[in-house]
């Protein structure tokens, strides 16, 4: 019996391992991910800065996010972005994504570091990652508290009901979120 219930339990240590093993090969995955994601916005919000200016970069981000979202998306990831305060509303966070991100905030307010921050959970047969975003001066153009005149005419043209914006450098902005389904 006794040897029975050590057979049973080193079986149960294994297969915990096993799990633990299988996310954090999964959260080295979704990192590998946010990496072609980011670098991607990032090289596109840069080009269309430098080249005409926030208001045609407005309307990059606006056509070319959800293409770059939908190309990074590969071996079976679905990438994208949320935020408590979205400027797409197909952005906004479910009940997961909007749980993860007041944590986030929490956890900014308790003194850990936005950069370092990230969540990542197994729910319906899908594997989720969440690693937050945080505001820099090279955002506050287009997510600031002051606007220009311009700008603000085209975030009101193409996002009548935006929200992303009253920033400050150092704010949690929002986050990459992913999901993969298990097999
Ligand atoms: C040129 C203007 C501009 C700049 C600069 C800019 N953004 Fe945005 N941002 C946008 C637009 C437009 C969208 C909506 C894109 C879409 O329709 O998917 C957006 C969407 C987002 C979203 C997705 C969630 C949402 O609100 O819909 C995040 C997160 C985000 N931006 C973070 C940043 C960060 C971080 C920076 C600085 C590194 C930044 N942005 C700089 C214009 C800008």
């Amino acid at each position: 019996m006794k040897k029975l219930l050590t057979v049973l339990v080193s079986a149960a240590l294994t297969s915990v391992s096993v799990q633990a093993e299988d996310t954090r090969a999964l959260q080295a995955e979704a990192r590998t991910q946010i990496k072609a994601f980011a670098g991607a916005l990032q090289s596109t919000l840069k080009q269309g800065m430098e080249s005409e200016g926030a208001v045609h970069a407005i309307e990059l981000c606006n056509t070319e996010a959800p293409v770059i979202a939908e190309q990074t998306s590969v071996n079976g990831w679905q990438v994208g972005r949320t935020s408590l305060k979205v400027r797409n509303p197909d952005n906004q966070p479910d009940a997961w994504e909007r749980e993860v991100l007041q944590q986030f905030e929490q956890r900014k307010q308790a003194g850990e570091d936005l950069m370092t921050l990230e969540a990542s959970a197994t729910e319906n047969g899908e594997f989720r990652f969440m690693k937050a975003i945080p505001t820099g001066a090279a955002c506050i153009a287009c997510h600031g508290t002051e606007l220009s005149a311009p700008v603000q005419a085209r975030l009101a043209e193409l996002y009548p009901q935006d929200q992303a914006r009253g920033f400050n450098p150092g704010d949690l902005r929002g986050a990459f979120t992913l999901r993969k389904t298990l097999e």
